[in-house]
């Protein structure tokens, strides 16, 4: 099926590794240009590389999302590198471990900043490009904490809510401009940071292996294994293409099974 996004420009935020590079790949993959942006050059730049080696424009741009200024500079960059926007992918977040004992002040701002108040920067930076667009496509990512307990992931918690708050609020605003806004909600993903360091500091504040820790994450799912980043890719690819023309303001869960309630 063609999608219809060959030529269409996207930018991602967090997009040098992880979901954020997957989402990219995707998008690289239908023949849509990408900007993605992150604070480390260097993989960046390699990502950009990668991404171009798939046959589209692609430019790296530095940017820090936990700031508003972060958020604005890194649209205009990326509008103007590109030429346009049509499609904005929110995806930049990462977890701070901690209770509500533990944690600080600092952290609980600076998670908030990162991981809830730069889509809303990076939103509201995007809107006049994506007005200008025929085909406008918001695409938040979001996570399982966002609809069910996740005993102590508190910080992604508060983010994922807000998020799914967001998605449906933006994408009522939004419609009269023919804008869809969706959340896609990945489970746990084989990106670097879970066949890596993720796993590596959950193993041993658990007193387990890494390995275990993965197969942990897997047995929640019905599928019992992690996802594959092309599965997020695909389907993130088709929510932001103009085939997905009437879903707007819900959230698509690709967790192979982890969420459990009916409905
Ligand atoms: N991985 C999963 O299994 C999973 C599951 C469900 C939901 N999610 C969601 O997916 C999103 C990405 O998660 P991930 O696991 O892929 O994260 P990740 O592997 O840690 O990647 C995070 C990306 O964001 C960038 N970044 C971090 N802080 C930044 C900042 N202040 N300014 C600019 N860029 C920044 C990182 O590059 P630099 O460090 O170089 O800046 C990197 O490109 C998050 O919203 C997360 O909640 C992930």
């Amino acid at each position: 099926m063609d999608l219809g996004l060959k030529g269409k420009n996207a930018i991602v935020t967090g997009g040098s590794q992880g979901v954020g590079l997957a989402i990219a790949q995707g998008l690289a993959r239908e023949g849509c240009n990408v900007a993605i942006g992150a604070r480390g050059k260097e993989q960046l730049e390699k990502a950009a590389e990668n991404l171009r080696a798939l046959g589209v424009n692609s430019v790296a741009i530095t940017a820090d999302f936990s700031t508003s200024e972060g958020c604005s500079k890194f649209v205009a960059d990326a509008s103007s590198q590109l030429g346009g926007i049509d499609i904005l992918v929110n995806n930049v977040g990462g977890m701070t471990p901690g209770s509500i004992e533990s944690l600080t002040d600092e952290q609980w701002q600076a998670s908030i900043d990162l991981n809830l108040m730069s889509f809303i920067w990076t939103s509201r930076a995007a809107l006049p490009h994506l007005k200008q667009s025929s085909s406008g496509r918001i695409l938040n990512v979001s996570g399982l904490s966002g609809t069910q307990l996740l005993p102590g992931a508190w910080t992604t918690t508060i983010a994922n809510t807000g998020i799914l708050g967001i998605t449906k609020q933006l994408a009522n605003e939004l419609a009269a401009n023919n804008i869809t806004v969706n959340s896609i909600c990945p489970g746990t993903v084989r990106t670097e940071a879970w066949m890596g360091p993720r796993a590596d500091a959950m193993a041993k504040a658990r007193g387990m292996t890494s390995d275990e820790v993965r197969a942990m994450m897997a047995s929640f799912a019905m599928l019992n294994r992690l996802a594959e980043p092309e599965e997020i890719g695909d389907v993130a690819a088709f929510l932001v293409s103009e085939k997905n023309s009437y879903m707007t303001g819900t959230t698509v869960e690709v967790c192979g099974g982890w969420s459990k309630y009916l409905g």
